[in-house]
């Protein structure tokens, strides 16, 4: 396990110039930055919209607030909240139109690299995995009361984890045994617990890598929320918006896949128009394209080995 001096705590934004470019085509427009992080996207935002553009930002994270108010601009406003609500965030502003939204999904390096997290099986630390831990229930908190079956089903559904089933057993087996050693309580233990379950080893992946996702999207209810944005911001864009989406694993990047490619065919359109005109009217957004890391910038970061962008842009109100 790597220790505190060894920790890596500044974030490297993931396709920078290549999400901007997407996602700015008019310099006077609102944008959403749905996921501030360490403000990477949202300070080339800024760099390159004009007097008159606005840009909103959102993160679940009070670091990453913390960190965005040192960004001192009119243009610029901040709002500590999940993406689920992006809607209502926007109605406070009194927002009901926006040029374009971005949303770059997962966890900062930040809060992967703070023990105090527990967001990492390479750090001890306690077992939290919260991006937000001043709302909700850590994972410790949920896996002290949780049946077998919901743990398995969290592990295999969210970590695509064959040893589900005998993860979730160990657990239990573990928690049975509180009166003697206590709750579980760390990311170290948890580790150790989970290696000697899982009894496949994949090339250059850790046995418990699989059941730490699984546990950390469970916690923030990561794939509900991104389902709720996408369908939210799609319907908030303006005529020629653009929705721009990282995403770093293939369980978000399905969801991502789903949802653009419902808006963009001929379903998208609203069944209440006449068929016959349903063979002239276009459906309301497109498919503008799909974008990967480079290989300088994969060999500069190894988290954007995983990274795929696909973005959408409305064609029509
Ligand atoms: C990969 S980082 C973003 C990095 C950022 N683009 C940058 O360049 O610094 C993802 C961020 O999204 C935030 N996040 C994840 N899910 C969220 C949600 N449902 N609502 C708001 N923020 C969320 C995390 O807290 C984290 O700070």
């Amino acid at each position: 396990m790597a220790n505190a001096a060894e920790m890596e705590m500044q974030h490297r934004t993931v396709l920078l110039e290549e999400a901007v470019d997407a996602l700015l085509w008019r310099d006077d427009g609102i944008y959403v930055d749905c996921t501030l992080g360490r403000c990477g996207h949202s300070r080339r935002i800024l760099e390159r919209l004009g007097d008159r553009g606005k840009l909103i930002a959102l993160d679940k994270d009070p670091q990453a607030i913390e960190e965005a108010k040192k960004i001192i601009d009119p243009r610029f406003s901040i709002a500590h909240e999940s993406f689920a609500r992006l809607r209502d965030v926007l109605a406070g502003y009194g927002v009901t139109r926006v040029a374009g939204v971005l949303l770059d999904l997962g966890v900062s390096s930040p809060q992967l690299d703070d023990p105090t997290r527990g967001f990492s099986f390479r750090f001890n630390g306690p077992l939290d995995m919260r991006m937000d831990p001043t709302r909700g229930e850590s994972a410790a908190e949920w896996l002290a009361r949780a049946t077998v079956q919901e743990i398995t089903e969290v592990i295999k559904c969210y970590g695509e984890e064959r040893f589900a089933f005998q993860i979730a057993k160990a657990l239990l087996a573990r928690r049975m045994d509180s009166d003697r050693l206590g709750p579980l309580v760390t990311t170290g233990e948890l580790a150790s617990i989970v290696a000697g379950v899982v009894k496949t080893r994949e090339r250059g992946k850790s046995p418990v890598t699989r059941t730490f996702q699984a546990l950390r999207i469970h916690v923030n209810q990561e794939l509900v929320d991104l389902q709720i944005v996408l369908d939210a911001a799609a319907d908030l864009l303006e005529k020629k918006g653009k929705l721009v989406v990282i995403s770093f694993h293939s369980l978000e990047d399905r969801i991502v896949k789903r949802v653009m490619r419902t808006l963009t065919s001929v379903e998208a359109i609203d069944r209440r128009i006449p068929m016959r005109a349903h063979q002239f009217a276009p459906p309301p957004y497109k498919l503008v394209g799909k974008v990967k890391p480079c290989a300088k910038e994969i060999a500069e970061n190894s988290r954007a080995r995983s990274a795929i962008m696909r973005i959408v842009e409305r064609v029509a109100l």
